[in-house]
């Protein structure tokens, strides 16, 4: 358990994509540049900037590749991940000069159908094979399980299923392992077991977690998988988020007030909270939706 006495905690914004993608405004690819140039200023180093997808099933997605380029003169040591739904996501993704991709993986084959019109298998042979091309291309692979807990197709997802996976991706070498609760149907009790079950069996070190609000849960959640080990979680600024391909899925766990949590329990996170305030009011005027994490009232106080 060396990480836990550590007390480093890494967020790692999507609101830039998992926020952004389910927006009914479009934002040009200079909008959402000069968003995640608002998080580096509030001293995220980790941020998931958008997706190589088909533009025709995620129109706010296009334009990645400028996202990317837009970013070049950031920080070193910053790491920006793309999301991509398939192999030819990979190659336009390395083709645009992206160095961390995030590869989707399923809980449910509801949920791989809807999501990439594959199967769950399908979805992990196109893994597996991007896994062995980023080895050698030196680029950085998250495997994001979605649905880990519940889909919205199929209903509640095991365990054991869920562990299965991960443990055979983290065996093939990914570099990093998410445990994405997709809709936001989990409970904390539900998180602590499994995430308590995966570093039990292995380790802390490349699992991280994912959680939306749908239902308020989400800083709980946060809790409940920091309790077991986890030191690295995904949320949103803002609160935005959502995936059009999940119906019931709202924004993900506002970054504002996982960061003000951990940072107010003791972790570090390296992040600046009058930094983020900045950044979650931008994606306010940007969007004209996101709902802004709960944080920022009492900021004001
Ligand atoms: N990036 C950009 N374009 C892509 C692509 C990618 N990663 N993968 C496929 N395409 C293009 C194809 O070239 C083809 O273009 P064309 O119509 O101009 O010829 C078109 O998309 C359809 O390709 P096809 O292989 O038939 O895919 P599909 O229609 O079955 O759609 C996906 C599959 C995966 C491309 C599409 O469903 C998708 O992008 N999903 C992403 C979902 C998502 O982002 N969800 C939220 C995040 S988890
Ligand atoms: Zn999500």
């Amino acid at each position: 358990m060396a990480m836990q006495s550590s007390g480093q905690v890494i967020v790692n914004d999507v609101g830039p994509r998992d926020g952004l993608q389910n927006q009914p405004k479009i934002l040009a690819p200079a909008a959402r540049v000069r968003l995640v140039q608002a998080l580096l200023a509030a001293g995220m180093s980790h941020v998931e900037i958008g997706a190589f997808v088909s533009p025709k099933a995620v129109p706010a997605m296009a334009g990645a590749d400028e996202v990317l380029a837009g970013l070049a003169g950031a920080p070193q040591g910053t790491v920006f991940t793309v999301l991509i739904p398939n192999v030819r996501g990979y190659e336009l993704a390395t083709a645009a000069g992206a160095r961390s991709v995030c590869m989707v993986l399923y809980g449910s084959e509801g949920m791989a159908q809807a999501n990439v019109r594959m199967s769950r298998e399908q979805a992990e042979f196109a893994t597996a094979g991007i896994l062995q091309h980023a080895r050698a291309d030196g680029v950085r692979v998250t495997s994001t399980i979605a649905v880990a807990f519940e889909c919205p197709f199929d209903g509640p997802v095991a365990p054991s299923l869920v562990c299965d996976i991960a443990g055979r991706f983290l065996e093939l070498g990914t570099d990093e392992l998410c445990i994405a609760d997709t809709i936001g149907a989990a409970n904390p009790q539900q998180v602590r077991s499994l995430t308590e079950l995966l570093v039990r069996e292995y380790g802390q070190d490349r699992v991280s977690c994912h959680f939306h609000d749908t239902r308020a849960m989400g800083l709980a959640n946060v809790f409940a998988a920091l309790e077991s080990g986890i030191r690295k979680f995904d949320a949103s600024i803002g609160g935005l988020g959502g995936c059009p391909f999940a119906p019931g899925a709202s924004g993900n766990v506002a970054t504002e007030d996982v960061v003000m949590m951990l940072e107010q329990m003791g972790y570090d996170t390296g992040i600046d909270l009058d930094g983020l305030m900045r950044a979650s009011q931008l994606a306010q005027d940007l969007t004209g939706t996101a709902p802004g994490g709960r944080s920022s009232a009492w900021l004001k106080r």
